[in-house]
């Protein structure tokens, strides 16, 4: 591993203590930091760097699994850390940061400089720049930039250019957790390296595909950040889509950086526009209330107690090409639902022909694949399968593969990954200008009509339910349901419009 410096922009805040550090933590721990490095946190708060190295410190105790934790190899690696209190909005800061690079490179010319922008996205447009002017934009120098790129389509595509006059395209990293999942990568494989499923993955044998997100937990304490920002913007624009990506594209004939991103963005590119009748037919927008002891979002501290912020989207998405023509791609994804599950379901056509009944006197339901994301990675796949004994009962059993169960290797952290990936300079797993611009021209419109038609429907789900009943609508139009992993909600009363 060669010597990098790493600087942290937004190092006091949430997630540098819950994900950044952790995660380099734990490269550091697995010996894929063994160059000659520093990490330098930046922020507006005073630290020296030992009481910045304390605090990560207590962090760490905090955010690293339990059966991670070593005291001595943590001490080792907040060793690395050191901090630089500037404001990252103003310029001036800048050269005391190009200062305290050189001194701790001991060079005048420091190179492979990584940025990782953990800011608000406000200062996303104005870092760059601020780096540009004080000649940090070396050559070999990367910047890491958080989600969501852009707050609608405009602001995107203006980030795109601010970024394009500081850096290299192959120097912008714009992560996207999800993408460095292990399960998420796996669906590649999955797809790719086995001759058996390819013949089936399309509009012949693919009846629809869900992409579910959900999380049981509400907002927590970032309010501000969300009540400006809202699901669509903050898990459908970037990580949903992301998925189906995966799931949706074509094979790339190598698997490199450019050509896995090409099929990413002729996915994107296929999404059938939305029109008028989608945004009422088939966008159901939600937001959790008030059930039992959870609060409901607009008690959430930060938020507006009138606001019409979405905590939950559910839609259906056409791709218009050959291979899915046809086949519905429900997604949703929501706050406040009864479990944490992220999962994309394959709902396979039925045998033409159905000869057996299954134990209840009905046809076999049709094969079901299921990749799960998270938690309890790996996949099932249903089948029909006779039930011994007389006659001819056919009943749906589970093949099922666990990651747990592979190799004894336990599965790296996602943004583990993805630093390990931008340290070593491979930007495949990452968001490339031309993808983020053509998923905002896909969802824009949706924003937009919100704004328009405040009238919109908005509607409330109590805390801890599947979100709106709206939601089966949309997919029992295909005959189809959701998959929710635990029991289905069934209180109908318990609905209402906002
Ligand atoms: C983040 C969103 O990008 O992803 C959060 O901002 C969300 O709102 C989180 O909770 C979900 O990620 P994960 O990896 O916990 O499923």
């Amino acid at each position: 591993m060669d010597n990098f410096s790493m600087i942290i922009f937004g190092a006091s805040g949430d997630l540098t203590k819950r994900k950044l550090m952790p995660a380099l933590y734990s490269l550091f721990k697995d010996e894929r930091l063994t160059g000659d490095f520093s990490i330098i946190g930046v922020s507006r708060t005073d630290y020296e760097d030992a009481e910045y190295q304390k605090y990560i410190l207590e962090q760490l105790h905090i955010f690293v699994k339990e059966e991670e934790r070593d005291e001595s190899t943590m001490k080792k690696f907040v060793g690395h850390l050191h901090y630089l209190s500037i404001d990252p909005a103003k310029e001036e800061g800048y050269p005391l940061l190009r200062q305290r690079i050189a001194e701790l490179t001991k060079t005048e010319n420091p190179d492979n400089l990584l940025f990782y922008l953990a800011t608000p996205p406000s200062l996303y447009g104005v870092v760059p720049l601020h780096l540009k002017r004080a000649g940090l934009n070396t050559p070999g120098s990367r910047i890491i930039v958080e989600k969501p790129f852009g707050y609608n389509l405009e602001s995107a595509l203006e980030l795109n250019r601010i970024y394009s006059s500081a850096f290299e395209e192959h120097q912008v990293y714009r992560i996207d957790h999800f993408l460095g999942k292990e399960t998420a990568q796996n669906l590649l494989a999955f797809r790719f390296a086995n001759g058996i499923f390819e013949p089936l993955w399309n509009r012949n044998y693919i009846d629809y595909v869900e992409v579910t997100a959900v999380e049981n937990l509400g907002i927590e304490n970032r309010g501000g950040f969300y009540d400006t920002t809202g699901t669509l913007r903050d898990m459908v624009q970037n990580h949903l889509i992301q998925l189906v990506a995966l799931t949706a594209m074509e094979p790339p004939s190598k698997f490199d950086a450019d050509y896995f991103r090409n099929e990413v963005v002729k996915v994107y590119e296929s999404l059938r526009p939305l029109t008028e009748e989608d945004f009422n037919e088939n966008i159901v927008r939600g937001q959790y209330m008030t059930e039992g002891d959870k609060k409901g979002y607009r008690e959430e501290k930060g938020v507006n107690p009138n606001s019409r912020t979405e905590t939950y989207v559910a839609m259906k998405l056409e791709i218009d090409n050959w291979r899915w023509n046809g086949v519905p791609f429900y997604i949703r994804t929501g706050k406040q639902m009864p479990t944490k599950v992220t999962e994309i379901v394959v709902h396979f056509k039925a045998a033409p022909h159905q000869m057996f009944k299954g134990t209840l006197g009905q046809h076999p339901r049709p094969n079901k694949l299921t990749l799960r994301i998270q938690p309890n990675e790996g996949m099932v796949l249903n089948l029909g399968m006779k039930v011994p004994g007389s006659g001819f009962d056919v009943k749906q059993v589970a093949m099922d593969f666990t990651y747990d169960s592979m190799d004894g290797k336990s599965i790296m952290d996602a943004y583990a990954r993805l630093i390990d990936d931008s340290i070593k300079g491979d930007p495949t797993l990452f968001t490339r200008s031309d993808a983020v611009e053509a998923s905002w021209k896909f969802f824009d419109p949706i924003l937009k009509y919100w704004e328009e038609h405040p009238e919109a429907h908005l509607y409330g789900y109590p805390a801890g339910t599947w979100g709106p009943l709206e939601s089966e609508k949309l997919v029992r139009e295909h005959g189809a349901e959701w998959t929710n992993p635990c029991k289905n909600l069934t209180n109908t009363d318990l609905y209402c419009e906002l």
